[in-house]
């Protein structure tokens, strides 16, 4: 079944490759996205890589006079939120920037979705909610977050709220993505993960060194208790991961309810895996040099995503060297990322 889906935050990382699945599969798509952490020219390549085209608004989610404006014009049957301001170290500089964005956006949506009897809803969550677990995998029934950064508790709030929505409103569905750590890029190189400044995040800050635009990465402690000493972390294919989304606006119409699902592939790579695999995949050398952990690291996460598989039908496919293949394409031929 096709359907026409509002997707928050579309010209982001993820959004912006859930929105070449969708089109791709047939689904009609809307995108909402303020730029806060992202350019149009994403909005583009969706169109040049796909050869479809959507509906564009270029709005704050926070703005509920927009948000009804545009379920008005719009027929919307799902909502994928993506919009939400990600850095965790940031978060802690700006706590309560963080609040208001994440959770006033989501309860924006809630009550403009009730307005317009739109019951049908995605959450962008994080395997952050986890908190500082020492049992792996994570499945989806282990307890939530015991420490963790105000970003961090903004996801969990918001599933919070979300599971409360839904007890109180029999018709409400919503599926609570737990994503792992997303890397890579679309096949063709036309898009990809474009941070703003110096990347927080290992993939896109090792594709920067590669390029040239960074001198070395630093590698944030090799005294944790894991095989070589590095954290070890579960990276998905942000393909797999925008696929995961199709299964779940699937799910989401035809269930009631809150659930929560994984997206992970369920293997563990350490830091130096993922640096030796990116230089033996693409020919090149990389610099680095082991540097003190850093702050609110923990030494292990990765999930165990047999929910998603038995109950979405959904399974990663890609491997790490697809993940580093893909991340290095886009990188190389977009050295200064989206312009
Ligand atoms: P991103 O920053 O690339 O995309 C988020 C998009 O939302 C950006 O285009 C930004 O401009 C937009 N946005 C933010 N606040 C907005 C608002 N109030 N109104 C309109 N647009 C707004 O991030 P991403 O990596 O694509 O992440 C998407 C979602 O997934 C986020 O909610 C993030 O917290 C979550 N997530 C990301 C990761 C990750 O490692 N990338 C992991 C787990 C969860
Ligand atoms: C991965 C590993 C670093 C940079 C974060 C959020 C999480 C989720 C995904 C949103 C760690 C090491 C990194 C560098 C390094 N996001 N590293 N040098 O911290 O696992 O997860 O993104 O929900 O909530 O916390 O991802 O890519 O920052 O780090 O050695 O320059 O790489 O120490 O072990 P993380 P990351």
């Amino acid at each position: 079944m096709t359907m026409n889906v509002l997707l928050t935050g579309g010209a982001g990382y993820i959004g912006s490759h859930t929105a070449i699945e969708l089109l791709d599969m047939g689904h009609s798509v809307v995108i909402v996205d303020n730029f806060s952490n992202s350019k149009p020219e994403a909005l583009n390549r969706i169109r040049e890589i796909t050869g479809k085209n959507f509906k564009f608004f270029e709005a704050d989610v926070c703005d509920s006079a927009a948000m009804d404006k545009l379920f008005s014009e719009n027929e919307i049957e799902c909502v994928i939120h993506f919009a939400g301001l990600k850095a965790v170290g940031e978060s802690c500089a700006i706590p309560v920037k963080y609040y208001r964005n994440n959770i006033d956006s989501t309860l924006t949506l809630l009550e403009t979705m009730k307005k317009h009897g739109v019951n049908n809803f995605v959450f962008s969550s994080s395997a952050t909610v986890y908190g500082d677990s020492d049992k792996m995998p994570l499945t989806e029934d282990m307890p939530t977050l015991t420490s963790g950064s105000p970003y961090g508790r903004t996801k969990l709030m918001i599933e919070q709220i979300l599971t409360d929505a839904c007890s109180a409103d029999p018709e409400l569905s919503v599926v609570l993505l737990r994503y792992f750590n997303p890397i890579g890029a679309h096949k063709s190189g036309r898009i990809g993960e474009d941070p703003s400044g110096i990347p927080n995040n290992l993939m896109p800050y090792i594709s920067q060194v590669a390029v040239g635009k960074l001198p070395k990465l630093g590698i944030f402690g090799n005294d944790y208790p894991t095989p070589d000493g590095t954290c070890v972390r579960d990276y998905i294919h942000v393909v797999d991961l925008a696929k995961g989304h199709a299964k779940a606006i699937d799910y989401a119409a035809s269930h009631k309810g809150a659930e929560a699902f994984n997206l992970g592939t369920g293997v563990g790579y350490s830091v130096l895996d993922i640096v030796n695999s990116f230089i033996k995949v693409n020919g090149i050398d990389l610099k680095y040099e082991f540097q003190p952990r850093r702050a609110g690291d923990i030494p292990e996460c990765y999930s165990d995503p047999s929910k998603a598989e038995r109950e979405l039908g959904w399974k990663a496919e890609r491997t790490i060297e697809d993940m580093c293949r893909d991340s290095w394409n886009w990188q190389k031929n977009n050295p200064n990322g989206l312009n």
